[in-house]
């Protein structure tokens, strides 16, 4: 058995006045995601052609393996599905660590789920959803170009329509998730790498998220990219977003109260298969349903490849 390795340092004391410097309070790195993650077996709430399995079926399966820097989570590839049975097994991790504003979490990641039916997602979730809000860092279905990051709130959180500091492009404003069929204020991050198979033929990059009480920042670096900070891309002890750069996705607080619109956060991960209505114009064969069932072998790229996660408060 291995402990979680969190290094607990005297956060308090170092609280940042002005948000921009922050220092590490826990790190997962290969076997640690076992102890400071649990498997989710719920029935997936968004109805996908998926099972999501048990630590001990997940580990004799070798749907999650952990080695040296490597923390691998994937769906099945290998079994055929039986139309009336369950879905296509697959893992749904929380950290078992909730998350305060004033905080930044790194993930470095070589690799995601890619291809038709598959829907990766990398995202933190408060207390009582919508209310405690969402954040969508990493998300997608089927052959999706570009990396979409989201926020989901409750009612009364909507982003300017203009003069945002994001390299991103807005695709909805408003973050109720009782609107719009809860597509949530998404931003399309322009980086051929940030996603599928493009962020894997790259060998992956870097996500990073900085939440305030006054504004949610996303940057995304592809592996090879020449500014990446040494302080990201060394998992150092400790970050100062300000020298990041201008972020790919940047949620402004001005029309939507962060602090109350967000609680404290769990990091979720899932690997899930997307039963959803766009699959036929991602130019995907066949039905979503179909696929999932019968081609297991389409499943051999749907894993994440996580090196680690940083946590910064
Ligand atoms: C489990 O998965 C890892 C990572 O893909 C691989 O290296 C290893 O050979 C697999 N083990 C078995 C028993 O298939
Ligand atoms: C990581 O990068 C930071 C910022 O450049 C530097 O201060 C620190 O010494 C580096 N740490 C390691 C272990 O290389």
């Amino acid at each position: 058995m291995l402990f979680f390795t969190a290094v607990a340092l005297v956060s308090s004391l170092v609280s940042p006045v002005f948000g921009a410097s922050y220092q590490q309070t826990d790190s997962f790195v290969g076997s640690q995601f076992y102890s400071g993650f649990s498997h989710q077996t719920i029935s997936d709430p968004t109805n996908g052609r998926v099972n999501y399995v048990d630590v001990s079926t997940s580990k004799s399966r070798n749907l999650t393996y952990a080695s040296g820097d490597t923390f691998i989570l994937r769906a099945d590839d290998t079994t055929v599905l039986s139309a009336s049975g369950p879905g296509r097994n697959s893992v749904r991790l929380m950290s078992n660590n909730q998350y305060n504003s004033n905080s930044v979490m790194v993930f470095n990641i070589r690799h995601m789920p890619q291809g038709c039916g598959t829907w990766p997602a990398v995202w933190t979730v408060g207390n009582n959803w919508p209310n405690g809000g969402e954040i969508d860092i990493i998300e997608g279905v089927n052959n999706q170009a570009y990396n979409q990051a989201t926020l989901h709130t409750s009612s009364g959180c909507t982003m300017p329509s203009s003069s945002r500091a994001q390299t991103g492009i807005s695709l909805v404003n408003d973050c109720n998730a009782n609107d719009n069929g809860n597509s949530g204020c998404g931003v399309q991050i322009q980086n051929a790498n940030s996603y599928g198979s493009g962020f894997n033929n790259n060998g992956g990059g870097w996500y990073a998220l900085e939440w305030t009480g006054s504004f949610i920042k996303i940057w995304f670096w592809g592996r090879h990219d020449s500014n990446v900070p040494s302080e990201v891309s060394n998992g150092s002890g400790f970050v100062n977003t300000d020298s990041w750069g201008t972020p790919a996705a940047y949620f402004p607080g001005n029309s939507c109260p962060i602090a109350s619109h967000f609680s404290a956060q769990n990091i979720i991960i899932d690997c899930g298969d997307w039963a959803g209505n766009v699959y036929a114009s991602s130019g995907c064969p066949s039905s979503c349903v179909d696929f999932v069932n019968n081609n297991p072998s389409a499943f051999a790229d749907a894993y994440f490849d996580f090196a680690w996660v940083k946590i910064y408060d």
